[in-house]
């Protein structure tokens, strides 16, 4: 391996989600284990502008595998989008002798480190962290299990009183552009019916399927709808016209929001956030920089952060099928 890296900083940006600490875990371990300094950069891009920067050994990540949220603080920074913004940061790294980072974060927190490196030919690496699934070059990205079994959990509580009360729900769930969370989640769930951005159902299609259900005996309906659904109501407007229209549902809304983004992850999270987190240390100290570490077919590959960023990861049209199957 080579021995120009000598010391890797490691920091978290835009949304928090579940599995981010184990991945600090693990490129903190994974420094340690190849005899590497390890940083903590905090608050994000921010953090790093202002060289927030602390010294990591494989202690000082002791009992975090299991916690939620990101040890290191995360934000979204506006001074970081700016050429001198940027400037400050690599002046704080070579200050503090860092010759390499890892964000773990969206294509945003991507987009920040793919402009550093191209300014500064800065080495870096991305491991992906968000709930909403939306990356190319993975198709799992941290958090995004967790957030699932989170909201299957919630749904089958809200079902016990969907069902009591012969209710039809509305839930909301979180994916401002994709709807992974949505429609995996709804069907696990067993939702009627699923809103998501990348297909409109339209008005008159949900209604349809409403009246349908109703006519095939059952008394209590749930609809899943993405935050990010296009078919141009919010959920409160659309438990409206829904009672407007079809006088027969009682209806309520759920919006789930942020409870989606915390919380222990799951096993599957925490295996995901070790290996991700070996292999973006490894690569780095091989020389390579400006790719994203995900996983492919249960194979931890490598993506030029570029394809990462302007790639889109598509939703399995055969699940929006099977949905429309398991609630006929
Ligand atoms: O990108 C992750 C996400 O949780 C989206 O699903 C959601 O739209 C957004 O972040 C919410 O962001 P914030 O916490 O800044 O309101």
């Amino acid at each position: 391996m080579s021995k120009s890296i000598t010391k890797i900083g490691v920091l978290t940006s835009g949304g928090d989600s579940p599995g981010m600490n184990a991945a600090i875990r693990s490129v903190v371990r994974t420094c340690a284990f190849h005899n590497i300094e390890c940083i903590g950069i905090y608050r994000g891009y921010q953090g790093m502008i202002e060289g927030d920067f602390k010294e990591m050994g494989p202690r000082s990540v002791n009992n975090i595998v299991n916690k939620g949220g990101t040890v290191l603080k995360s934000a979204r920074s506006v001074e970081f989008r700016t050429p001198e913004g940027r400037k400050k940061a690599y002046e704080k790294l070579t200050e503090a002798g860092i010759d390499a980072f890892i964000v773990i974060g969206g294509d945003g927190s991507f987009t920040g480190a793919e402009i550093f490196n191209n300014e500064y030919n800065f080495p870096v690496m991305g491991i992906p962290g968000t709930i909403d699934n939306d990356i190319f070059g993975t198709s799992h990205t941290l958090g995004y299990d967790t957030a699932l079994n989170t909201v299957v959990d919630v749904i089958d509580k809200i079902r016990d009183t969907a069902s009591s009360h012969n209710r039809l729900f509305f839930v909301e769930v979180m994916g401002r552009d994709a709807g992974h969370i949505a429609l995996n989640a709804g069907i696990g769930a067993g939702a009627e019916e699923i809103l998501i951005p990348e297909e409109d159902l339209g008005l008159e299609r949900l209604l349809e399927s409403l009246r349908k259900s109703k006519a095939s005996g059952k008394s209590s309906s749930i609809v899943v709808v993405s935050e990010g659904d296009k078919i141009g109501k919010s959920v409160f407007e659309l438990k409206d016209y829904v009672e407007e229209n079809l006088p027969e549902y009682e209806v309520r809304v759920s919006v789930l929001g942020h409870m989606q983004r915390g919380g222990a992850p799951s096993c599957f999270d925490r295996v995901l956030a070790s290996r991700l987190g070996v292999k973006a240390v490894e690569s780095l100290l091989e020389g390579k920089s400006n790719f994203m570490v995900g996983i492919l077919k249960d194979v931890i590959e490598l993506t030029p952060l570029e394809q990462a960023i302007k790639g889109e990861y598509p939703i399995d049209l055969e699940l929006v099928r099977v949905s429309d199957i398991m609630s006929i």
